[in-house]
């Protein structure tokens, strides 16, 4: 089965898009059979970064055409297999959970080692859903204040959510279900939640404290124009332990070049074009502890 590798961020416009692409790329050029997928259900725009200009067959193909999971998978000149996103906003992000649940079976028994989804900003309960089925999830951020804070926010949604998950067979945690479904942070923290779920079952609690030290995430710093900038790893990696208790693998920056946009400009993707530029190396270090740490 492919493992899923999914990229969120939170915050819109740090880099999701180029992560997701550059890395197939890498992965691909590595002997990785690696699938692409556009998955912002709602501003798919991933063909961009692949040299179209306006996305070829795709996802909502598949759902509205019932068409085969084969059909809809383009061979980019780059050599990295790819499934496009719709240009059709409305009905793409009003996706069904049945529809959702019908395309990951298919991608998941499709024959790749590693599938991207490239998710949209912002905390949909789709992007949540799709970043919590990932095996390797990865969080794309700059060091602006609002991404910090974004990232954040979309971890703490979708730990909250997973745990709701876990818990949502017994009634008796029917009450800490409901305060955990609410969005606007009945808990500050994961220790609240510990507390009221050992008032309720000590044991369960022991359980939920192992799984959600299980619950593991690669951040990747994007843009990067100081060295200084680098300290923002440490600084999110302490928030994270402390109020999310999650484990997190710091799987490298990118530095802010340039040639990202003025390649997408020309229609040309950028890592398969500059093959010996300092950013495509650190991408090829991004691939290398995506693989090894996650
Ligand atoms: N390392 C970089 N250096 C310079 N420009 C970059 C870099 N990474 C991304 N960009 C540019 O920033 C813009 C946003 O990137 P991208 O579309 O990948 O972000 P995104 O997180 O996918 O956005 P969205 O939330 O809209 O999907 C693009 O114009 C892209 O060319
Ligand atoms: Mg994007």
């Amino acid at each position: 089965m492919a493992e899923i590798i999914a990229i969120a961020s939170g915050k819109g416009g740090v880099g999701k898009s180029f992560l997701s692409s550059s890395l197939a790329q890498s992965l691909t050029a590595g002997g990785h059979k690696t699938l692409l997928v556009d998955a912002d259900l709602g501003g798919a725009n991933l063909h961009n970064f692949l040299g179209y200009k306006v996305p070829p067959m795709g996802i909502y193909n598949f759902l509205r055409e019932k068409t085969n999971i084969n059909d809809i998978i383009t061979q980019t000149p780059v050599g990295v297999d790819f499934i496009a996103g719709s240009g059709d906003i409305l009905g793409m992000a009003h996706i069904t959970k049945v529809e959702r649940s019908r395309f990951i079976d298919k991608l998941k028994n499709a024959d790749y080692e590693f599938i991207i989804l490239d998710l949209g900003a912002g905390t949909s309960f789709n992007m949540i859903d799709l970043f919590n089925l990932a095996e390797k999830k990865i969080i794309a951020m700059n060091s602006e204040p609002t991404a910090i804070e974004n990232a954040y926010g979309f971890l703490k949604i979708a730990l909250y959510r997973h745990i709701e998950r876990y818990l949502s067979s017994e009634v008796q945690f029917d009450e800490i279900n409901r305060k955990l479904r609410n969005k606007s942070a009945t808990y500050q923290n994961i220790n609240s939640i510990s507390e009221d779920i050992a008032t309720v079952d000590q044991n369960a609690a022991e359980e939920i404290s192992k799984f959600i030290e299980s619950y593991k995430v690669g951040i990747v710093l994007n843009m990067v124009r100081f060295k200084k900038e680098l300290n923002v790893f440490y600084g999110f990696e302490s928030i994270i332990k402390k109020y999310l208790r999650i484990s997190v693998e710091k799987l490298g920056f990118i530095p802010y070049d340039e040639s990202v946009g003025e390649s997408v400009r020309l229609m040309l993707p950028f890592y398969s074009s500059n093959r010996d530029s300092g950013t495509a190396a650190c991408i090829d270090d991004i691939h290398q502890l995506l693989l090894e740490k996650l």
